[in-house]
């Protein structure tokens, strides 16, 4: 791949003369894979900043502003901690933004049909690496400390949730960063001896598998389950329309038609059973029926049954019949999921693993069970992981309401964030890979999963508010719902204030909490009681429920 790269000198040191108090200096660099482009922007952006005392400057700050209206968060409260708390979002937020691009006028991979050759040529997005833009130091780069700029489920599992729910565009794109490499999964599975679509553990431009360890790239292929998880999510909090033709149903068909063949009947247990695989718990390397990947697995199996039937397939029950006999390992006695087939309890895990069944996958299973998986894996979760996986304990103690022990495992993330600029590691302590966008996803999604408490179901979106210690009120301006923006204002009484902006989208929508039943229009603004309200999509007569998945 070309790449084309013209940028200004950058001197080793800035001087400010005696009596100079301040100065700005600014320098322009343009990359593209055309020359000619790269010549054309570099050019404007000289001539822009020449104009009017730095037009491009200009330029630029309205754009971020326009960004920061679309979706922001803030914490308030007398103590320094909302503002520890705010700025640990805005830059989290900032640094995973401006890690992509704006392509907002390039073709819709959404909404076009599947070609081949489209899907290859199209020089668009190739998703976010879990350092982001950076490939970290040089000194660093034989311990590929910043994972050469590859695409893992980072993506997916980490960073796209909160954009899904403050900027959808931007996750639309991460989306699209798969749907362009769809051939080249069908390739990986082919090469494999098996069929459908796999995604690679690490992607680059092409999509072919690039991980330097192979085992990783064979058996860590939960990333195809992140995948439709995704997918899913997507369909449920937008008004995306399936047809026939278009790419994401081919996407959740391949992705299902892949854990078809890679799943087998076990006739005495009568169940299907996916072997020697490497879970998120990458300390264990072959291990049979992975909880978590059992059930991504059960979870893309089910979305393309239900596809399957909205675009009226003739073959969907070979979907329903597989994810409704996926096997998921479970302890009746010790009343907890093993993370696969004879693990020991005590066995030290790498990062959030079982837990992740709670949430993101949000497996049916009773409260008691849910606690006792927390209870059980944050005692043997490495302190040497990465960072999101506090994140999910947070997540999962709000969701059994248990504020304290949410509060040690949130404090804990802050052990990554370094420096004036709040740059995260992948590591406590400065260690592992540097701005760690991976971890800021976990502790954008702690805020809004954890503590502003969203679910996304079927047919609604749940909130459930807490506030976390020292923080009086907290508002999310932007929740991108059903074709709505919403924001939320939840302070320390038993209310919350819920406003939107009179969009088409939102007249659709009806807010429900346990004593009320309100729908949105007119004044543009409500205050309702705090706990677990509910906003369902008004369904119009005649609309096919069965495709809304
Ligand atoms: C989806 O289909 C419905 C019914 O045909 C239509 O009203 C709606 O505008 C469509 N939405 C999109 C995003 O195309
Ligand atoms: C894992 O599955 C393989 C193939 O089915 C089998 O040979 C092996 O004994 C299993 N290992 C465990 C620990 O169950
Ligand atoms: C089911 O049908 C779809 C559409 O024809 C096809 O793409 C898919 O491969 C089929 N899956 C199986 C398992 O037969
Ligand atoms: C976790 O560790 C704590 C402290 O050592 C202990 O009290 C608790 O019983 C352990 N929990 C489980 C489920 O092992
Ligand atoms: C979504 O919003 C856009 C712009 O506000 C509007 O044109 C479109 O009709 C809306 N779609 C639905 C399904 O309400």
């Amino acid at each position: 791949q070309t790449i084309h790269w013209i940028h200004d000198v950058i001197p080793n040191q800035l001087v400010l003369q005696k009596f100079e108090r301040s100065k700005t200096w600014s320098y322009l660099t343009s990359v593209h894979f055309s020359k000619d482009v790269v010549l054309k922007a570099y050019k404007l952006g000289k001539a822009l900043q020449r104009k009017n005392n730095d037009e491009l400057r200009k330029i630029h700050e309205e754009k971020w502003l326009k960004l920061w209206k679309k979706g922001r968060i803030e914490m308030k409260g007398v103590s320094d901690n909302a503002t520890r708390l705010t700025k640990a979002i805005t830059s989290s937020l900032y640094n995973l933004l401006s890690s992509l691009p704006d392509f907002s006028n390039e073709n819709n991979l959404f909404e076009s049909q599947w070609k081949q050759k489209d899907l290859m040529e199209s020089y668009l997005f190739t998703g976010l690496s879990p350092s982001g833009l950076s490939w970290g130091d040089r000194k660093d780069h034989k311990n590929m400390q910043a994972y050469r700029g590859h695409l893992f489920w980072d993506q997916e599992t980490w960073m796209y949730p909160p954009l899904l729910m403050l900027h959808q565009s931007s996750a639309q794109l991460m989306l699209q960063a798969r749907l362009r490499t769809m051939y080249t999964a069908g390739e990986n599975a082919k090469i494999e001896g098996f069929v459908g679509m796999k995604y690679p553990w690490e992607s680059a431009l092409t999509g072919i598998e690039v991980s330097p360890d192979r085992e990783c790239g064979i058996r860590e292929i939960h990333i195809n389950g992140d995948i439709s998880l995704a997918v899913l999510q997507y369909l449920r909090v937008t008004d995306h329309n399936l047809t026939c033709q278009g790419n994401v149903p081919k996407l959740i068909i391949g992705i299902a038609d892949y854990w078809l063949s890679r799943s087998v009947w076990n006739n005495s247990c009568l169940r299907f059973e996916i072997s020697c695989v490497m879970p998120p718990d990458e300390y264990s390397r072959c291990v049979n029926n992975s909880a978590y990947t059992n059930v991504v697995a059960r979870i893309s199996l089910k979305l393309a049954f239900e596809v399957a039937e909205c675009l009226k397939l003739p073959n969907s029950t070979v979907y329903e019949n597989t994810f409704k006999r996926m096997y998921v390992p479970f302890d009746g006695e010790l009343n907890y999921h093993p993370e696969y087939d004879g693990y020991v309890l005590g066995k030290i895990v790498k990062q959030a693993d079982v837990v992740l069944l709670g949430f993101p996958l949000m497996y049916n299973m009773l409260p008691d069970v849910r606690r006792r998986d927390l209870e059980i894996y944050e005692n043997v979760t490495s302190v040497k992981g990465p960072a999101m996986s506090d994140a999910m304990f947070t997540v999962g103690w709000l969701e059994v309401h248990e504020p304290d022990r949410a509060r040690r495992s949130f404090e804990k993330m802050f052990d990554h964030v370094t420096g004036d600029f709040q740059v995260w590691t992948e590591v406590k302590g400065g260690h592992g890979a540097p701005n760690f966008i991976t971890g800021m996803g976990g502790y954008l999604q702690s805020i809004i999963f954890g503590y502003f408490g969203i679910r996304i179901y079927r047919d609604k979106l749940l909130i459930n508010p807490e506030l976390p210690t020292d923080i009086s009120s907290m508002a999310l301006y932007g929740l991108d719902y059903k074709n709505c923006s919403l924001d939320i204002f939840v302070g320390d009484r038993n209310e919350m204030v819920i406003k939107w902006s009179g969009d088409v989208g939102c007249s659709r929508l009806l807010i429900v909490s346990p004593t009320e039943r309100l729908r949105l229009s007119g004044s543009r603004k409500m205050t309702i009681s705090k706990s677990s309200l509910y906003i369902r999509v008004i369904h119009e007569r005649g609309t096919n429920d069965a495709c809304f998945p």
